[in-house]
């Protein structure tokens, strides 16, 4: 006769299955310093041999565990057969003349925000070239790395085709850095559409052919008007004094 209402066998493996419990909690103490997790009961691929970044491999022969990505593949998404909006040439290697996409409100105020972020501290809100970078290096011994930044608005640069300048920001030109390692194909042409506007500011009509980017922008707005103007922000920064803002 038993009082439990569990029969004898019952018991015994409500018992060893405690045990095992047991077991495998403590069983994931073992002592020591591992990579493995303590207790894994399906591992699946979760824990797979692999190497570190930087490491060496003695399986290749260059003893790295990185492998370059195999000649001719691209990763998906990095495809970059348009060779104006990445380049700002046309197929036959000539600079385009134009932004190559339609340049919209949201081009500029993303271009504004770019260009004072990017270029403003060399080259000034306005495009003066007298940024903050030029003037604190001032009476320096290194005054001269980014001393005479010419001006945006100078007619040689008004005229020059959005191409000729994608390729400025994107290589860089003489003492100035390329940003294309920062600033992605996009955010550069919308700072050139910008840069349009500080010329247009500037009193440097950008040469016909060129980027207008009033006339584009002013399109969903309904308004014809050459001069409406991308929102009101250019005429709000127009009084900046040369040299007088911290910026
Ligand atoms: C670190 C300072 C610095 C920054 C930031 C900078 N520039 Fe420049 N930029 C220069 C200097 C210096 C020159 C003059 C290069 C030379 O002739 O040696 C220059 C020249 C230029 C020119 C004229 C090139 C020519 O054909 O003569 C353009 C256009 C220009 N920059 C655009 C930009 C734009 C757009 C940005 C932002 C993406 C930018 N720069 C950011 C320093 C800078």
């Amino acid at each position: 006769m038993s009082f439990s209402p569990l029969s004898r066998s019952a018991r015994g493996g409500l018992a060893l299955s405690l045990v095992c419990a047991t077991a495998a909690v403590f069983g994931g103490c073992r002592g020591g310093v591992s990579e493995d997790p303590p207790l894994h009961l399906v591992p699946d691929m979760d824990n797979q041999a692999h190497k570190r970044a930087q490491s060496m491999s003695p399986v290749f022969a260059d003893g790295r565990a990185a492998r370059r990505p195999v000649e001719h593949t691209v990763a998906r998404g990095h495809l970059r057969t348009d060779t104006a909006r990445f380049e700002g040439k046309d197929e036959s290697g000539q600079l385009i003349p134009r932004i190559p996409f339609d340049v919209t409100e949201a081009t500029l105020s993303r271009g504004e925000e770019r260009y004072n972020i990017f270029c403003a501290p060399c080259h000034d809100k306005m495009g003066s070239g007298l940024g903050a970078v030029p003037r604190r290096l001032e009476g320096t011994a290194d005054q001269s790395a980014f001393s005479g930044i010419p001006s945006l608005t100078l007619g040689r640069l008004a005229d020059a085709y959005d191409g000729e300048l994608f390729q400025t920001i994107t290589h860089g030109k003489g003492r100035m850095p390329g940003y294309a390692a920062q600033v992605p194909a996009d955010d550069r042409w919308a700072i050139i559409a910008w840069v349009r506007v500080l010329q247009d500011l500037g009193g440097r009509k950008p040469k016909p052919g060129t980027q207008a980017p009033e006339a584009t922008a002013a399109a969903p707005a309904g308004g014809a008007s050459a001069t409406a103007a991308p929102t009101a922000t250019p005429a709000t920064k127009t009084p900046a004094s040369p040299g007088g803002g911290s910026q």
